[in-house]
């Protein structure tokens, strides 16, 4: 499974910010948890190279879905982009701590909502374990999808996820989520 044509895998880059902002504006969210907000957007909007450095240099904190602050992880983020024009983002968190082992694992992506359905987040999570394969001492890798995100779950199953488990999920009330491995060697 590749990317497909046209499409490549890139570090964030300035030169996409313009692309990137409106893709937030038509729905694509950096955390599927929390969509975008006017003030979000226009905070990226007016300082879009700082906002590249930092997803380059990821601070050492983060702030949870529930508010409170959390350790960041050693963090690699990615983005599919065709010329100028941003498509998606996927990042590689290189170890787990307890919250990502119960929620959260070593990969998160999302798609821009007019990029959808063209084997993209695929394209892009094959490539991404390629590049876990040569760039980090893992084993396997721990990816979890909503319980009702059947499109994620089919991204993760075509890269050769298994369902290990469903358990609550932790962080929206009443909803269920399934945590998946992929081996890597
Ligand atoms: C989930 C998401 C990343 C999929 O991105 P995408 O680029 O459209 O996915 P692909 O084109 O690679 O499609 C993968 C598979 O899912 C299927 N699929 C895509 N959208 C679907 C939908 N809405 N419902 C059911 N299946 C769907 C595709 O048909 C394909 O399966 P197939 O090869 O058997 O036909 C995208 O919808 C998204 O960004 N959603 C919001 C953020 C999110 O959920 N991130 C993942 C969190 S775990």
């Amino acid at each position: 499974m590749s990317l497909p044509a046209a499409a490549r895998l890139i570090r964030p880059d300035a030169a996409c910010m313009a692309s990137f902002v409106e893709a937030m504006r038509e729905g694509y969210s950096r955390d599927n948890l929390r969509a975008e907000t006017p003030q979000t957007i226009a905070q990226i909007a007016a300082e879009p190279e700082a906002f590249v450095r930092q997803l380059l240099n990821p601070p050492t904190t983060i702030v949870l879905p529930d508010g409170s602050l959390g350790e960041r992880v050693p963090e690699t983020h990615f983005w599919a982009v065709e010329g100028d024009a941003f498509l998606g983002s996927i990042s590689v968190r290189h170890r787990l701590n307890a919250v990502l082992e119960q929620w959260g694992g070593h990969i998160g992506y999302a798609v821009r909502p007019s990029a959808r359905r063209r084997g993209l987040a695929t394209g892009m999570l094959a490539e991404t374990l390629g590049w876990c394969r040569e760039n980090l001492p893992l084993e396997r890798v721990m990816l979890t999808v909503a319980e009702d995100n059947p499109a994620s779950q089919r991204v993760i199953e075509k890269n050769g996820g298994l369902h290990a488990d469903t358990i609550p999920h932790p962080w929206v009330e009443g909803a269920r989520g399934r945590r998946y491995w992929i081996d890597l060697r």
